[in-house]
């Protein structure tokens, strides 16, 4: 431990991804320096606040400002006196114009932080990067920082889920580190230690593998989600039922439960802008034939939300003119406030442009999807969401929803029509409360 407490760690962003890593990175013992180039992120997170909803994130934060063992700043300058170990957490998102991802905060870490490094570094990327990406950076880091070899670099993919941050981060399933430094992967061990001594497995691979470990993870995950919401299309069409389906699949261990939910489908800051990410790589590289199933998969997708959609106008005799909608669920899955690709905002802002009047609930993402969604309505509550009614679209399966009375929302309804978009509720109970109940995939 008194080796260990001895390295100190800088973490470049902190969003969703970096913030985590911060808090947890000292929790583990480490003295921390988060910096950011947004002001007021810096100002929230030293001050306690986490500018997003993490369950259980705040709680570490706190714990670890208290404990003098992390800190955040704006200043590169400050970072590159400090720490001995960089790791890279900043966004990649979809470029605005096409399927790949947009590299510039990536580029701008490494163009700001490399000039300041006089002294020994290692950086790990965890961001999630286009096959390629590591190499090319390890190679500007040793033109670009005066002390030249002696700042090297591995990539050390993030798989962590959101509302499951803090465990997934102090918890992994896996580590997986690319490199060929021997320095690099002692440094990554002796960060590691308490994980790796707890049977958490360590992967040291080449960098173009760990960097293509992260995006097939996703991609399979994808895939399998879009492969249940294929089934639930073929389910319609002669009315079987692909709860029960999914069910019995799901007994065979080779296939298992998991991401085996049918309904809307994917959304979030990384599924869908990794896997189209990874098809324009794959064109780069000349294999796209290799993901040409990862189309489908994308457009599987996105039919489960034209299809919830066309389930609701059916239920109100084929137009949303001038009608009353209400949604429940604005982030695009439980227990977060983010609504980057949200399925349910998609929904609720297509059926307001076809003419409804739409308000929109959601316990914890009302703020965010106000900004984005300035033309939608939006209510305080679940009833009020649903007051007057004359069909109800349940989009993300918060449990305040899943435990939603069928009773007391009738009350104040003016229909009792329900599109069930998460496979959420039990059809029989809210239909032996009178309502008409509809879900993706059942009859
Ligand atoms: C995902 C990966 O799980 C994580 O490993 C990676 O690091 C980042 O991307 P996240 O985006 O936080 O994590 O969300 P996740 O829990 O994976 O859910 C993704 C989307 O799939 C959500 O919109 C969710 O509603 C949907 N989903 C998930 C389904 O539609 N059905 C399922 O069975 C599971």
């Amino acid at each position: 431990m008194a080796e260990k407490q001895r390295l100190r760690i800088a973490v470049l962003g902190t969003g969703y991804l970096g913030a985590t890593h911060a808090a947890c990175m000292a929790d583990l013992g480490f003295d921390v320096l988060g910096l950011d180039t947004d002001q007021s992120k810096i100002a929230s997170l030293s001050s306690g606040r986490v500018p997003f909803y993490e369950p259980g994130l705040e709680e570490v934060l706190n714990r670890n400002l208290a404990a003098g063992r992390l800190r955040f700043t704006t200043d590169y300058a400050e970072v590159a006196a400090f720490a001995d170990v960089h790791f890279i957490c900043v966004g990649t998102p979809q470029q605005a114009n096409s399927n790949a991802a947009d590299l510039r905060y990536v580029d701008a870490v490494v163009d700001t932080l490399a000039p300041l490094l006089t002294r020994p570094a290692v950086i790990i990327g965890k961001s999630t990067v286009p096959v390629g990406t590591a190499a090319r950076l390890a190679a500007r880091f040793r033109a670009l920082a005066p002390a030249g070899e002696a700042v090297e670099l591995g990539w050390s993919p993030e798989f962590l889920r959101e509302s499951h941050g803090v465990e997934d981060t102090l918890n992994p399933n896996r580590i997986v580190l690319g490199t060929d430094s021997p320095r690099v992967e002692q440094v990554m061990r002796e960060i590691c230690a308490s994980q790796i001594e707890r049977g958490i497995p360590f992967l040291v691979t080449d960098l173009q593998t760990a960097e293509l470990v992260k995006v097939s993870a996703n991609a399979f995950l994808a895939t399998k989600i879009s492969f249940i919401n294929a089934m639930a299309e073929v389910c319609e069409a002669v009315g079987a039922d692909v709860i029960q389906l999914a069910k019995a699949l799901s007994y065979d261990d080779r296939i298992g439960g998991k991401f085996l939910g049918p309904g809307l489908g994917f959304g979030g800051g990384c599924l869908p802008k990794d896997i189209r990410a990874f098809m324009a790589r794959a064109d780069e590289l000349g294999v796209e034939s290799a993901l040409s199933f990862l189309r489908e998969v994308d457009a599987i997708n996105q039919r489960r939300r034209a299809r919830t959609i066309d389930i609701a106008r059916g239920l109100i005799g084929g137009s949303f003119a001038g009608r009353t909608v209400g949604v429940l669920g604005a982030s695009f899955k439980p227990n977060s406030d983010d609504i980057r690709d949200s399925p349910a905002l998609d929904v609720a802002a297509t059926i307001n442009s076809l003419g409804a009047r739409v308000t929109v609930y959601d316990p914890e993402a009302l703020e965010n999807a106000k900004r984005a969604y300035p033309q939608l309505n939006f209510a305080h509550t679940m009833l009020e969401a649903v007051r007057d009614a004359e069909v109800v679209l349940l989009l993300t399966e918060w449990a305040e929803f899943r435990d939603a009375d069928p009773d007391e929302l009738g009350k104040v309804v003016a229909e009792k029509r329900i599109v069930d978009g998460r496979n959420a509720l039990d059809p029989d109970y809210w239909r032996s409360r009178g309502w008409t109940y509809r879900a993706l995939g059942r009859p």
